[in-house]
């Protein structure tokens, strides 16, 4: 996996290994080689292949206002209480695919007239992901939101946290797919970005065990405020 993880340019070994074997195993069938070797050779040779094999792994999909219902909780819950006396709100989507979930949370916000008081910070693992999220080819999406979003790489489990403290982090269908290691430093790196009340809303799929252990508490479902730092 090591020669697969070097022509691939990403870190094999923080996705889940049933994850990888499975998208390593489609590979060869598809290219019709026999093992991860003749695999890496392949996409050493064939640009197109290895950003499909990139993909694959890195699993990009995503939606505007996926899961609405989590959209819901923000719009009557958690920018309320994060937005109450006229403050400021800065909000990152750690995993951003193309800039869905990042420009949804925008529009939102412009919605609620607070886009002018909010610094919105998208950030993944893939520059072909962020080169759609810098575009921001997306309906309803105008320049003057653009205008308050940016975007960056960042590897979320070995690059650590952005600079600054963060009142909202949005890591939603990320962790699912990686391994428990790479998944408990991924959640210390999100805690560590969060300012104190900063507030954590995770995937509709994915949960904290014990949300203490991160100085968090659930405030709802899959929604955690940080309590120390
Ligand atoms: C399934 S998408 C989720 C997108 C969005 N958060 C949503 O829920 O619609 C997962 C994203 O996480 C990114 N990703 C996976 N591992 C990562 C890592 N270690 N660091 C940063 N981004 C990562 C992938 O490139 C992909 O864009």
């Amino acid at each position: 996996m090591g020669e697969l993880e070097r022509v691939s340019g990403l870190p094999l070994t923080n996705f889940r290994d049933e994850h990888v074997d499975e998208q390593v195993a489609r590979a060869c069938r598809r290219l019709d080689v026999d093992d991860p070797a003749s695999l890496a050779r392949v996409l050493r040779a064939d640009a197109g292949e290895r950003r499909r094999f990139r993909r694959s792994i890195a699993i990009s999909h995503t939606a505007m206002s996926r899961d609405p219902h989590q959209f819901a909780l923000l719009e009557h819950e958690l920018l309320p209480r994060l937005l109450a006396g006229g403050a400021r709100v800065s909000a990152w989507s750690a995993g951003c695919s193309d800039g869905s979930e990042l420009y949804s949370l925008a529009l939102l916000l412009e919605r609620l007239g607070a886009l002018e008081r909010a610094l919105l910070l998208g950030s993944d693992l893939l520059e072909e992901n962020l080169a759609l999220a810098q575009v921001g080819a997306i309906d309803g999406v105008t320049d003057s939101v653009r205008a308050r979003v940016r975007f960056e790489q960042r590897d979320l489990v070995t690059d650590g946290p952005p600079p600054g403290r963060w009142r909202l982090v949005l890591c939603r269908n990320v962790a699912i797919y990686m391994g428990p290691g790479a998944r408990q430093r991924l959640y210390r790196n999100l805690v560590a970005a969060l300012a104190r009340r900063g507030v954590l809303l995770l995937g509709r799929s994915e949960r904290l065990v014990d949300p203490g252990a991160f100085g968090l508490r659930a405030i709802a479902p899959h929604a955690y405020e940080r309590v120390d730092g």
